[in-house]
């Protein structure tokens, strides 16, 4: 196609790009490092760690294993929210799912299962090139080689929940909007230190609460040694984001630190509000605007509590992560205050993933038992 207005980077619009694409623009300048001297010491024992921990997504997990979607929904050992919600509705007024019964609930319970597996996937691409742009853009040598190994993290999580949805599951869900539009927000900015925060320290905190409830409540064995691995590799990420960001936020001004605890608010705040994935319903039969009312009143009509324990995972690892970045008492408490308003500081003093990342490291626990 042609525009009127040339595109000055030569490259094409999304426009002019067919739909299995989305282009981004990177804003961050590339970092070049002549400094190889090993100097900070707990980068090197990460990096030292990641290597030695890498896992092989053919050799270690066992894709014959047989899945049966029906059973592993029934089987879960904690129920799933979605479907409480819409069990909930049934007898509501006009209620979508009035003449439902267990075999739409199990069949929602299943699509709902890989719409949270599709987001996982999706996630794990957009991880895969955060990862890979500060690679590009951290100014210190241990970060990049870090960063280097979490790249290959990454392409293994993205390739094992595709490959999981693809041969076991079935199609997969489109990328939820609210996840898509927080990754490009990540990949656009130009502060190098900005992709670390929103990634390593928000949405990797996010993952290991979403993966350990799955991994909590799943009997399938394919899926539980998968998602114990992914796990094993995330908790390194977020103690790697914390390391760096503790050093490199030491020596900025307020008004920066500012800047950074503006991002935490916003980005936290929000992401209380989890966006549901429309798809799910279509593919269900019902219309989601309409069904809205009734889905409302199914959920005020549950116990809260269900959606409190994800919540607590996000919280309890989050707080403290960020207690150990500065940002929470930067500018008279801050952070702190909003916070502490939105009732999240009584995680402050849970364990932080800087210093229990071992804890997780379930390829090497394997590894050892097989010895
Ligand atoms: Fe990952
Ligand atoms: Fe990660």
């Amino acid at each position: 196609m042609t525009t009127t207005e040339p595109n000055p980077s030569g490259l094409p619009d999304q426009a002019e790009v067919d739909d299995t694409i989305k282009l981004i623009t990177d804003n961050a300048t590339r970092v070049f490092s002549w400094k190889y001297d090993r100097e900070r010491d707990q980068l090197v024992t990460l990096y030292n760690k990641a290597m030695a921990s890498q896992w092989d997504s053919i050799q270690d997990l066992d894709w014959s294993i047989e899945v049966d979607p029906e059973q592993l929904v029934k089987t879960a050992t904690s129920v799933n929210v979605t479907v409480e919600i819409a069990k909930a509705a049934k007898d509501v007024d006009g209620s979508p799912f009035a003449t439902w019964g267990d075999k739409e609930f199990t069949d929602l319970g299943i699509e709902s299962m890989k719409a949270s597996l599709s987001q996982f996937m999706h996630g794990e691409q957009g991880a895969m090139m955060v990862a890979a742009k500060i690679v590009e853009t951290v100014p210190w040598i241990d970060a990049k080689y870090y960063a280097a190994t979490q790249t290959m993290d990454e392409a293994r999580h993205t390739e094992v929940f595709a490959k999981y949805l693809d041969l076991k599951l079935g199609e997969a869900y489109p990328m939820s909007p609210y996840l898509d539009a927080q990754i490009q927000a990540l990949i656009e900015d130009s502060r190098w230190d900005i992709a670390y925060l929103g990634m390593q320290i928000i949405i990797e905190s996010l993952a290991l609460a979403a993966f350990g409830s799955m991994l909590r409540s799943t009997q399938e064995p394919l899926l539980k040694k998968l998602l114990r691995y992914v796990l094993s590799d995330e908790a390194r990420h977020v103690a790697f984001g914390i390391l760096s960001l503790a050093e490199y936020y030491e020596n900025l001004s307020e008004a920066e630190l500012l800047d950074r605890q503006e991002f935490m608010a916003e980005n936290t705040l929000r992401s209380r509000n989890r966006s549901t994935t429309p798809e799910v319903w279509e593919r269900m039969g019902v219309d989601f605007e309409a069904a809205i009312p009734a889905l409302r009143e199914g959920a005020t009509k549950i116990d809260q509590s269900l959606f409190t324990v994800f919540q607590r995972g996000f919280y309890s690892k989050l707080v403290p992560n960020t207690r150990k970045l500065g940002l929470l008492d930067a500018n008279n408490g801050h952070l702190r205050k909003l916070w502490g308003d939105a009732g999240l500081l009584e995680w402050e003093f849970a364990d932080s993933t800087a210093d229990d990342y071992d804890a997780y490291d379930a390829v090497a626990e394997d590894r050892a038992a097989a010895q």
